[in-house]
């Protein structure tokens, strides 16, 4: 029996007891004065308590005798190399970090961003910022000079942190030279940068400004310097992270201390069935909120063991990659995006991968980031034999919002599904005009207000945008993005976003974004970039170009250039391998380009001309342009 709908309704009844129960398993500097306030007009978990997040991580566990337990296991297929580190080890090189740190200067508050590859360095940088109370900023590796210059304006970060490179299949991607580039384009002047050598491409430090990791640990540890962990409020940023909005500007997520490590711990013993000791890996990256929460913050929180895994799920060496390491370690649960199911699938379709090892550690896997399609749900039980968990969340709310609570006993699986809401969460599917919508119906998934711990209280520097962003379209809720329903049984179905971001590969990405740099091409009039179904990477972006009236140049050439432009400006995680030029776009006659008609027609769905088109005969020219680059066709 599942102990899920008494603990819902456990929540329902006395929210703020829930929560306060839920803190107690974690360590506070000070008490708070209320677990749940509105303050300044913003939602507010556990006001006036002190605590630090990083205490309760790695400190905490050392404290209670727990010193040589395994917390971090690095293994990156990639360059050969595999590493352990004890909580013992995990507060000494956390601690040394944190010093050099106030070394340089960082105080509370202070921002900090990190730009860096899956190697545990990025883990010691994250954590040293919680201990000193500083505020990080991750932005993942794949993001071009640009997209670090537009965080770098935003955040104002006092340091940056990171590696001489990445390493990515068939290529090393020396990190400086990106950083110089974002450095000179930011018009935020930054202090310091520390930079972790990588043997496969070292980079030259600029004097001045440019110091060596192992350099300054190594001066901090000379002279016995650590650094202790400060009393933060609960309610102070641990870190921003930013994420696609509708436009090129990202929106700055703010995470808080005490009510994220609340819930991210809870969600580890109820969500996950994760106990300290056991050893979790979610096969994500530092730079996306999956990482943030499931390698570095609630495995650590919980005491368990974390893994991070600088590799891909094909190709480093083979699809037998994440079973090698479920059976080396020892892994007990197992979080990914359906993508990576996918790619594995393609290559070892018939598992003989998966009956190589030993898996017998192996007790649920975790899929999100992107809709779970049913028929990669399947495979992945049939393969696996355990219970596949789809469970659905957002970079906002920075956990589930909705899962198969597993720790509190599993209800039966529904393919297509994210299951139930979670505690904190009360999910309702609404009309335009803000009512509920009957069961099975779709409409706009929507989160009565207050959000439960670890939800965003605001963005970066912008409560307007916060509040302009997700909570003016639907007083009194925070609307989502996501379109779906809920059936009889209270299970959700998400469909569809209901803004232009994109879903490519688990990764979010905005369209809206990648129109704003298509029309900075000096021969492009007109742009619009549609998501189309991959069977892959669920989806990929396409562009569409309507050239300047008198240019005369090869399509092909403007088509090349375009592709090009979006990997120098965003990166090469956009993924953007397709443009077309086209004569027009279509439009409503008010002048709205029918982008999700155009959806329709890549994907060989079935639509009706919408009645307010302008010129149908478009429809037809985009048909045939598509079908030129064997899309649709
Ligand atoms: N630094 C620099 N470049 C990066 C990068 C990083 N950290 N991560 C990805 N890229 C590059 C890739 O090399 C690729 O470049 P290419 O166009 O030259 O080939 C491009 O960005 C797109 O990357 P990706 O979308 O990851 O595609 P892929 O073809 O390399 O791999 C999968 C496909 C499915 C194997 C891969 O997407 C994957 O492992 N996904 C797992 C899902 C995941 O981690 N989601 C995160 C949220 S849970
Ligand atoms: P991100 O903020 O990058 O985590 O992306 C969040 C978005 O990814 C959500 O708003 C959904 O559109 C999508 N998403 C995440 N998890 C799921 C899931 N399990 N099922 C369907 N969509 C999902």
């Amino acid at each position: 029996m599942s102990r899920y709908h008494e603990t819902y309704e456990r929540w329902k009844r006395d929210p703020e007891g829930f929560w306060a129960e839920a803190a107690g398993a974690l360590d506070w500097v000070s008490p708070w004065q209320e677990v749940y306030a509105r303050v300044d007009g913003l939602d507010r978990w556990f006001v006036g308590a002190e605590c630090n997040t990083c205490w309760n991580a790695v400190d905490r566990h050392v404290k209670a005798g727990h010193g040589e337990r395994l917390a971090v296991i690095y293994d990156s297929p990639i360059t050969g190399r595999k590493a352990k580190y004890s909580y013992n080890q995990l507060l000494e090189e956390v601690s040394t970090l944190a010093a050099a740190l106030e070394d340089l200067g960082i105080r509370r508050g202070d921002r900090v961003i990190i730009y860096m590859p899956m190697i545990p360095q990025a883990l010691f940088a994250m954590l040293a910022c919680a201990r000193l109370g500083a505020i990080h900023s991750v932005v993942f590796g794949g993001f071009a000079p640009p997209e670090l210059a537009t965080r770098i304006n935003d955040a104002k970060p006092r340091a940056i942190l990171t590696a001489s490179c990445g390493i990515e299949p068939g290529r090393v991607i020396a990190y400086k030279p990106l950083l110089d580039q974002a450095l000179d384009i930011a018009a935020h002047k930054v202090e310091a940068c520390v930079i972790f050598q990588r043997e496969q491409a070292p980079a030259d430090l600029k004097p001045g400004r440019d110091h060596d990791w192992e350099d300054i640990c190594s001066v901090a540890r000379s002279f016995g310097r650590k650094a202790d962990c400060a009393a933060v409020k609960a309610t102070d940023p641990l870190y921003i992270l930013y994420t696609s909005g509708t436009t090129g500007q990202p929106k700055g997520v703010v995470r808080d201390n005490g009510g994220h490590m609340v819930a991210l711990r809870w969600s580890m013993e109820n969500v996950y069935d994760i106990r300290p000791g056991e050893v979790y890996w979610a096969a994500s990256d530092v730079g996306w909120v999956v990482g943030h929460s499931y390698i570095v913050y609630a495995p650590l929180l919980q005491g368990a063991t974390t893994i991070v895994f600088e590799g891909k799920p094909v190709g480093t060496p083979d699809p037998g990659t994440f079973w090698r390491i479920v059976s080396e370690y020892g892994v007990s649960a197992l979080f990914t995006a359906p993508t990576a199911f996918r790619a594995i699938k393609k290559e070892d379709p018939d598992g003989n991968f998966i009956r190589k090892y030993d898996l017998s550690s192996l007790r649920t896997l975790f899929l999100a980031g992107e809709r779970a399609d049913p028929d990669t749900v399947k495979w992945a039980e049939d393969m696996l034999k355990i219970p596949v968990v789809d469970h659905w969340w957002q970079t906002e709310t920075g956990w589930a919002i909705a899962a198969n609570p597993v720790g509190l006993g599993m209800l039966p699986v529904k393919h297509g599904s994210p299951s139930v809401p979670m505690p904190g969460y009360d999910v309702q599917v609404l009309d335009e005009g803000g009512h509920e919508v009957p069961r099975g119906k779709l409409g706009a998934i929507c989160v009565k207000l207050p959000l439960p711990p670890s939800c965003l209280p605001t963005l970066w520097n912008n409560d307007e945008r916060f509040h302009k962003s997700y909570l003016s379209h639907f007083p009194g809720y925070y609307e989502t993005a996501d379109a779906g329903y809920m059936d009889e049984d209270g299970y959700l179905y998400i469909m569809a976003r209901t803004d232009d971001i994109i879903n490519v590969a688990g990764h979010r990405l905005s369209t809206g974004g990648m129109e704003e740099v298509l029309a900075g091409h000096p021969n492009v009039a007109e742009t619009a970039v549609i998501g189309i179904a991959d069977q892959l990477k669920g989806q990929v972006p396409v562009g569409f170009v309507v050239l300047k009236s008198g240019v005369d140049r090869p399509s092909a050439d403007i088509e090349k250039e375009c592709v090009a432009r979006i990997r120098e400006k965003i990166g090469a995680v956009a993924a953007l391998k397709t443009v077309v030029v086209v004569p027009r776009l279509p439009k409503t006659r008010s002048g709205k380009i029918l982008r999700a008609t155009m959806r329709k027609i890549a994907d060989r769905e079935e639509f009706k001309t919408p009645a307010t088109i302008d010129d149908p005969a478009i429809l037809d020219e985009i048909r045939g342009a598509l079908a030129a680059k064997g899309i649709g066709a």
